[in-house]
């Protein structure tokens, strides 16, 4: 082990136990409504394609909304990774791949190492599945419904060929990629909730975890106007997401 490691981990245990607390706070409460809206926004995609037309709506008008929320939503992420709480940020859970590697042989290993925020394989868990979830998005900008009643606002821009390909991408694409991921994400938090006795899910509910010797930090930073900040950053997300659609030509509705 190196002695910076065991050292940084001695001062994170001595702040933790200086706390005197049971429980620290590991997400900001932004950050936990970003998940928790996106997961009920990822469920609602397939559920307003699937039953279209039972809800009387022919031309996907639920599912493209619903997408364009989840576009904002990722952008917000994007924005609140450089500028939201500490946990948030990018700067604090993105690693080195080797880093990362060396987390999962010590996890193979049985060698228990405990972090506040994302662990360092965790991260790109986090950083594929917001990708994923973005090109699901882009790639329904372009797509065409099978019975061209109806289409998402860029398919002009590109060739028939293009947005035929597209659209079996948007199909393929969250059959056999996104699904596969969220099913490796929910495995990895069963398998740390239940066999780790890591309280993760809950923390990403209530916002604290155990106070503890975490090597990343003891404790989130929080500030005050967090709130605030988080909703200007929405409204950003939002302007960027949909002007640059108006700005490429594309008719929201
Ligand atoms: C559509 C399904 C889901 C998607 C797309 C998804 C996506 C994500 C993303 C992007 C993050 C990173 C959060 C951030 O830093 O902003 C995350 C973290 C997390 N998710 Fe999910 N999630 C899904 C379902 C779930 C479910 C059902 C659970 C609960 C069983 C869950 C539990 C968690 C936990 C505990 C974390 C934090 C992990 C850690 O401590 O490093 N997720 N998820
Ligand atoms: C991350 C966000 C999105 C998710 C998870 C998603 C998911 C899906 C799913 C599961 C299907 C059905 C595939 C099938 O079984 O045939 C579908 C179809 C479709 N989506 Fe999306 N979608 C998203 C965003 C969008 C956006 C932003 C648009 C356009 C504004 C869009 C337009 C379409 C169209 C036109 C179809 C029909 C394609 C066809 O008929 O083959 N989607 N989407």
């Amino acid at each position: 082990m190196r002695p910076e490691r065991t050292e940084s981990r001695d001062a994170n245990r001595a702040r933790a136990e200086n706390l005197g607390d049971s429980k620290v706070r590991a997400w900001d409460l932004p950050t936990r409504l970003f998940h928790w809206t996106l997961v009920a926004l990822v469920a609602n995609a397939w559920l307003t394609f699937r039953y279209s037309s039972e809800i009387g709506d022919p031309v996907l008008f639920w599912h493209r909304i619903n997408g364009y929320a989840i576009l904002v939503l990722i952008a917000w992420r994007l924005i609140w990774g450089l500028v939201g709480s500490s946990t948030a940020r990018f700067s604090s859970f993105v690693q080195w791949p080797w880093r990362a590697a060396g987390y999962g042989l010590d996890l193979l290993r049985g060698r228990d190492r405990h972090f506040l925020g994302h662990n360092p394989l965790g991260s790109y868990m986090v950083l594929a599945l917001l990708a994923a979830v973005a090109a699901q998005g882009a790639t329904g900008l372009f797509a065409v419904e099978h019975n061209d009643i109806m289409a998402g606002p860029l398919y002009r821009l590109v060739a028939e060929d293009t947005w035929k390909w597209l659209t079996a991408w948007h199909t393929w694409f969250y059959y056999w990629v996104l699904l596969v991921f969220i099913g490796i994400h929910l495995t990895a938090n069963v398998f740390y909730r239940v066999v780790k006795k890591d309280p993760l899910i809950e923390a990403m509910v209530t916002g604290v975890k155990p106070a503890a010797a975490y090597e990343d930090a003891p404790r989130a930073e929080i500030s005050a106007g967090t709130g605030g900040r988080a909703l200007v950053c929405l409204v950003i997300a939002a302007a960027l997401v949909l002007g640059s659609i108006r700005m490429l030509g594309g008719r929201l509705l």
